[in-house]
């Protein structure tokens, strides 16, 4: 007779954990593509870069304007970051395909891909 509400506390527990949880989707594709660095430098450096990847959610780069998915990105500092891209990680080579982008650059570029949209 006890098993009955311990199950169903156990469920609605298990469904609240799981919607707690639940990550906020992506902004639509379309604002995605659009979004550009406010910098005239930084958006050219970010058009012919790290825009190939981070518009793409096929490349399983954390996607420009979606807080939600470099919130954990974001949680490892900024110099760890910086290292991430200057050394390449996983799918992205290193510089994230901009040899010229200086460490300052990136963290721009960074700040700008991880504010919500
Ligand atoms: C060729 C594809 C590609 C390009 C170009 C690219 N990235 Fe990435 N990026 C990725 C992928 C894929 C990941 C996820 C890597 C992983 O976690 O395995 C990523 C992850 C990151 C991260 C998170 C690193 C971490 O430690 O969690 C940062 C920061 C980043 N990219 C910045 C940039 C910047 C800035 C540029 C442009 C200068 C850029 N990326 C260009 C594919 C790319």
């Amino acid at each position: 007779m006890r098993a009955i509400p311990a199950f169903a506390l156990g469920g609605a527990l298990l469904l609240a954990g799981c919607g707690a949880r639940e990550p906020a989707p992506p902004p639509a594709l379309a604002r995605i593509e659009q979004a550009r660095p406010a910098d005239a430098r930084l958006a050219q450096a970010y058009e012919r870069s790290c825009l190939a990847c981070h518009t793409r959610p096929e490349s399983g780069a954390p996607l420009t304007g979606h807080a939600a998915a470099w919130a954990p990105r974001l949680a490892k500092g900024m110099p760890a970051l910086q290292r991430s891209v200057a050394q390449g990680l996983g799918g992205m080579p290193a510089q994230g395909l901009c040899p010229d982008c200086t460490p300052a650059d990136v963290e721009q570029l960074i700040l700008f891909m991880s504010h919500a949209l």
